[in-house]
């Protein structure tokens, strides 16, 4: 097979990565790729906006591509699946429809509460004073949410009442805008994703992420500066619980109301003390740097995987998991989530003879004989390891050999997690939604 990836981060090199492993792919082309991808073998990059529909079509019947893999939430919530489609192509991901999961926060939400999945308390705003009013009444923190894309800035975790109002005066600026105000939540939060042909769902392993760019989850929200697999906050009976409970309602929901979902959907789940969870987040994708840790523990041929759910055969399909912790390290640019310098010479990216490590770039160029910095989140270093302090000693000696100006890491990826975990193997089960099988 051909393969067509859309994307150029972290998650699509490790994506093009592991699909590159499979026999039954030849070559592997990325729109746009990175200065990673540009380095591997059998990958190509090339130029073309992942956004310009048109000409990834055309490109797609030029080099005879047999499968699509999307990464990002952008071309999906504008339709690249439907486009795709109707041209008889292949592609792994949700329609535009089935999209908005993701990229309305409002249309996630009032389907969250037509199928009772566990969710924050909200409101749904169009109307600004109306929102302003209820801020008013309501006891701090509240989160503030924008209803379409926002790249990570559509959500406002309020403490005073000033912050509030900003936001909704922010949030409200455009016209048609919309937004939700719910309730603050405490816990831990994990990612949970999984794959679908529609009908049944292959859940992935799970992780968890590390959003905050300050050690110890401190400091603003950024796109995720680490992760690792398994999540082992997530116990075997709550991962039947939230399978049960947020994952078969909503494949189930969306194929009920005319929209299957295809492709890769992930819950962002924030998990209290007591075990109670709720959905945070759905993104339409699978998430970054999640999906590094992830497919590090993948022993199964992940292009088997993606066609199966194209072609609706996932029902036949398991996958397995090393049972091992697999732990990423972002190394990002100082100033990222804000302003940040670019352009920088990278040194130390020579891959080292250990299999169980892989320098993943995200936001890199090839310049001359170089690679450069080019955004905020620019490497994801991971390791596989039998204990999480093992995963964890080989990204960050591999880490310490890289330099570049203003580089930027979080030292603490992994702290929430025991040492030497044992992993449960409640997440090799495949789980067809017409048979409800036995969680
Ligand atoms: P979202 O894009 O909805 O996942 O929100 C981004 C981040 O905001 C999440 O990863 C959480 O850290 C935080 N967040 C969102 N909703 C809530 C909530 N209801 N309570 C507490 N924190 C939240
Ligand atoms: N790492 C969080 C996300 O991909 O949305």
């Amino acid at each position: 097979m051909n393969i067509l990836i859309i994307g150029n981060g972290g998650r699509e090199h490790a994506l093009a990565w592991k699909l590159s492993q499979s026999n039954r792919v030849n070559h592997i082309y990325l729109a746009a790729g990175n200065g990673g991808t540009a380095l591997e073998t059998n990958m190509s990059n090339i130029a073309i906006d992942p956004l310009d529909f048109t000409a990834l079509v055309a490109f797609t019947k030029e080099k005879s591509i047999d499968l699509t893999v999307v990464g990002p939430e952008a071309p999906l919530v504008k339709g690249i699946v439907d486009h795709f489609r109707s041209e008889g192509l292949l592609i792994l991901g949700p329609t535009a429809a089935a999209a908005q999961l993701e990229g309305s926060k409002y249309f996630a939400k009032q389907f969250m509460q037509r199928y009772h999945i566990p969710t924050a308390q909200a409101v749904l705003f169009k109307n600004k004073q109306a929102a302003l009013d209820y801020v008013e009444t309501h006891t701090m923190p509240v989160v503030i949410k924008a209803d379409g894309l926002a790249s990570g800035k559509g959500v406002i975790v309020a403490q005073t009442l000033e912050v509030a109002i900003t936001a909704i005066h922010q949030f409200m600026e455009s016209t048609n805008a919309q937004l939700i105000i719910e309730d603050y939540l405490i816990g831990e939060e994990v990612s949970f994703i999984v794959m679908s042909d529609g009908e049944t769902v292959l859940p992935l392993a799970t992780s968890q992420d590390h959003k905050a760019l300050l050690e110890n989850d401190q400091g603003p929200n950024t796109g995720g500066l680490g992760a690792y697999s398994p999540a082992t906050r997530v116990s075997p009976a709550l991962y039947k619980k939230i399978m049960k409970t947020v994952i078969l309602p909503t494949i189930l929901g969306m194929k009920s109301e005319g929209e299957p979902y295809t492709g890769f959907l992930y819950a962002g789940l924030m998990i209290s003390p007591n075990d109670d969870f709720h959905v945070l987040e759905f993104n339409c994708r699978l998430g970054d740097p999640e999906t590094q840790a992830i497919l590090f523990r993948l022993d199964s041929d992940l292009a088997s995987l993606c066609l199966a759910a194209v072609q609706g055969d996932l029902y036949e399909y398991k996958a397995h998991w090393k049972d091992k912790i697999a732990l990423s390290v972002v190394m990002a640019s100082s100033g990222y989530p804000g302003e940040y310098q670019k352009g920088y010479r990278i040194s130390g990216l020579q891959q080292s003879d250990n299999p169980h490590v892989k320098i993943f770039h995200a936001n890199t160029l090839s310049h001359h004989s170089d690679v450069v910095t080019a955004g905020g989140r620019v490497l994801c270093i991971t390791a596989l390891g039998d204990t999480l302090e093992s995963a964890q000693k080989a990204a960050y000696a591999t880490v310490n050999n890289i330099d570049y100006t203003d580089a930027y890491y979080r030292r603490d990826i992994g702290y929430r997690s025991p040492l030497n975990t044992c992993v449960s193997t409640t997440e090799t089960v495949s789980c067809p939604c017409k048979n409800q099988i036995d969680l």
